[in-house]
């Protein structure tokens, strides 16, 4: 993975889509929308902030700086490109192994669902990915109940590699597939 590439952030676009970096401003949305219990089901138990600013502050201050420069995960805001201040998800891309392999995840707002925004998102971020971060294999995890988000993966150019049984999936464990594409 070239070093470079973890100096920021980058923004990223796609035909209806704008990938950046999140800011103070984009705290209160987010909370809201990624704590519902719709976008929480299959995901095990995952970060969630409180409502307190420090909080927000110290999140943000280890998406967009510390874990980046860690080169452990880029995290991306998901909005339209048509409105960039408003946001309809998240991406990421992390885990990063001996510099060739990462894992993505990614949360679309219930309201947004069904308008294909995460597999055009995850494309873009694949794409950055293989030809930015120079990774050999990019995959994914996810609870075998999760049909949406298998969609996703298929038309994001995902293959099914097999269920991995009781498998650490955010605070818990679960059955799940893996998923994944290489270069
Ligand atoms: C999974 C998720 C990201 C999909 O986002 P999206 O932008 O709606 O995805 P897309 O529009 O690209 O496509 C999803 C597909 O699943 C279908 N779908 C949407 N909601 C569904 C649901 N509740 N149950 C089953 N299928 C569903 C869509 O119709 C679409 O299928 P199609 O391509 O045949 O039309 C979104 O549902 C989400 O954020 N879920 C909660 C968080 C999560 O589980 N993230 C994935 C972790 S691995």
């Amino acid at each position: 993975m070239p070093p470079a590439a973890f100096s920021t952030i980058p923004t990223l676009e796609t035909q209806r889509l704008t990938l950046r970096a999140f800011s103070l401003e984009d705290i209160p949305v987010y909370r809201r929308e990624f704590e519902k219990e719709s976008v929480q089901r299959y995901l095990g138990g995952v970060l969630i902030l409180k409502d307190d600013t420090k909080d927000a502050q110290n999140w943000l201050r280890n998406i967009n700086d510390r874990l980046l420069k860690q080169k452990l995960v880029f995290t991306w805001l998901i909005t339209q490109r048509s409105n960039v201040s408003e946001s309809v998800g998240r991406i990421d891309i992390g885990g990063f192994t001996n510099k060739k392999v990462a894992e993505v995840s990614y949360y679309i707002w219930e309201k947004y669902w069904g308008n294909g925004f995460a597999a055009e998102a995850l494309k873009r971020v694949v794409d950055f990915g293989f030809n930015d971060l120079k990774l050999e294999r990019i995959q994914a995890v996810l609870d075998v109940r999760n049909t949406a988000s298998e969609k996703v993966l298929v038309k994001a150019g995902f293959e099914k590699e097999g269920l991995l049984r009781k498998y650490p999936l955010g605070k818990g464990v679960s059955d799940v597939f893996m998923f994944a594409t290489v270069r």
